[in-house]
């Protein structure tokens, strides 16, 4: 009889397994990938943005937003910064409070295997667990690995979301909460890309590779970071963070030029550089391609400043200031790199991530209707609630 069964060697369920095990409790924890914490090692361009100077709840969506408070106050950035630190990992800021390696995300992932060595926490992978049933106060788990079912006394859903299946995610925590009575929120790809099909997907292929520093809006929430256009649509992290309170159908504002106002611009240009074309001028704003690609796709002709007439420049002002996109998706779970819903907070203990259902059973990390923003918020989220629960165990 184990004292605690994780299932999930990702970010939560690894940290979970270290500090359960700090306790004395014994910890074992089961993945079918053949490697843990793969998610991690692929994060942040394989440089793993662990957290952020600036955790806020408000930084998060569920339908429940107060329930991630709790455990992001008691196991905050400045814990896991001090643990960072103390296993004498080099990392910096790079933007906005969001923290990287300044080697790999390796260093994360091999911080969390030692720690959950040192406090005897085992890690079995390559191991699926094809049944789970209640016994008594604790749970029976039939394993791949072993014809005897397995007993523990407390049993923690740490398998994520269903994002880049490829490496080991799936539904599965889902089918648990629901196996054992527990709502789960539908589930959608979060800071995604969009892709796009109409005619405006020309445009988006003859700049891909191209990056604007933008502001984008999709109802009442904005973003200012860079877009990226791609191949098949828009991304970078503007794109990304937006895609999260996105829904098929809607529609995204998107001004090119935020802290410029265009039109004004071009009233002092045309009277001081007459003879400068529209083209030339528009991309010391932005690129010689994006300007010429830009002016092209809206059917600007390209004269010098002083040929150019009012109504001209109103259109092309609010091309750039009002660029309304309906994205006809997202990439989906192959591209994204969270999803949004999951199980229902209001039927977990905010404190410590046991079931309120079923004593004993706990969720923590992303399977949780709980999904940050991008910038180290969802890593955070995942040290939080495994800290939350690690408590109670
Ligand atoms: P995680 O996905 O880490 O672990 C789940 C584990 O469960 C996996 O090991 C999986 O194999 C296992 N599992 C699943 N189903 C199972 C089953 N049926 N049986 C057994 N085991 C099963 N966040 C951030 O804050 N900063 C960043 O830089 C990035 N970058 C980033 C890049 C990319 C490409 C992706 C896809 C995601 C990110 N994220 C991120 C998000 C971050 O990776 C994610 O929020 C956390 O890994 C979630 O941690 P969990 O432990 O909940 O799941």
């Amino acid at each position: 009889m184990k004292d605690v069964v994780i299932i999930g060697a990702g970010a939560a369920g690894l940290f979970c397994a270290a500090r359960a095990a700090q306790k004395g409790r014994s910890v074992l924890v089961l993945d079918h990938a053949n490697h843990p914490g793969k998610k991690i090692l692929m994060s942040g361009g394989g440089r793993c943005n662990f957290t952020n100077y600036y955790i806020e709840p408000e930084c998060y969506l569920s339908q429940n937003p107060h329930f991630c408070k709790s455990a992001l106050s008691r196991y905050t950035q400045w814990d896991f910064i001090d643990l960072v630190t103390r296993h004498g990992i080099p990392y910096h800021e790079k933007k906005d409070g969001q923290l990287f390696c300044d080697n790999k995300s390796s260093d994360i992932l091999n911080m969390l295997l030692d720690e959950c060595r040192m406090a005897g926490a085992t890690i079995q992978l390559e191991t699926s667990i094809n049944e789970i049933s209640r016994d008594g106060d604790g749970f029976s788990l039939q394993i791949s690995t072993d014809s005897r079912p397995l007993k523990t006394r407390s049993l923690v859903i740490a398998t994520g979301g269903p994002s880049i299946p490829s490496l080991g995610a799936s539904g599965f925590g889902y089918d648990i909460a629901e196996q054992f009575g527990h709502s789960v929120f539908p589930v959608r790809a979060a800071l995604v890309p969009f892709t796009i099909t109409d005619q405006l997907r020309n445009l988006c292929k003859a700049l891909s590779g191209s990056s604007l520093p933008v502001s984008v809006t999709c109802g009442q929430k904005s973003f200012n970071d860079d877009l990226l256009f791609t191949h098949r649509g828009l991304s970078g992290p503007a794109i990304l963070q937006i895609s999260s309170y996105w829904q098929s159908g809607d529609a995204v504002e998107i001004n090119l030029l935020p802290g410029l106002d265009i039109a004004s611009e071009f009233k002092s240009a045309q009277a001081e550089r007459g003879k400068v074309h529209l083209k030339t001028w528009l991309a010391g704003f932005t690129t010689q391609k994006f300007a010429e690609q830009w002016l092209a796709y809206h059917e600007i002709e390209d004269r010098y400043l002083a040929e150019t007439g009012k109504k001209t420049i109103a259109r092309l002002a609010a091309s750039l200031h009002e660029w309304s996109v309906k994205p006809a998706g997202t990439e989906g779970y192959r591209k994204a790199e969270v999803a949004i819903g999951g199980v229902d907070t209001t039927e977990l203990s905010s404190k410590d991530m046991e079931s309120l259902k079923v004593p004993g059973l706990y969720f923590i990390g992303e399977v949780v209707d709980v999904t940050g923003h991008l910038g180290g918020f969802n890593f955070q989220w995942a040290w939080a609630s495994a800290a939350a629960a690690a408590e109670a165990l």
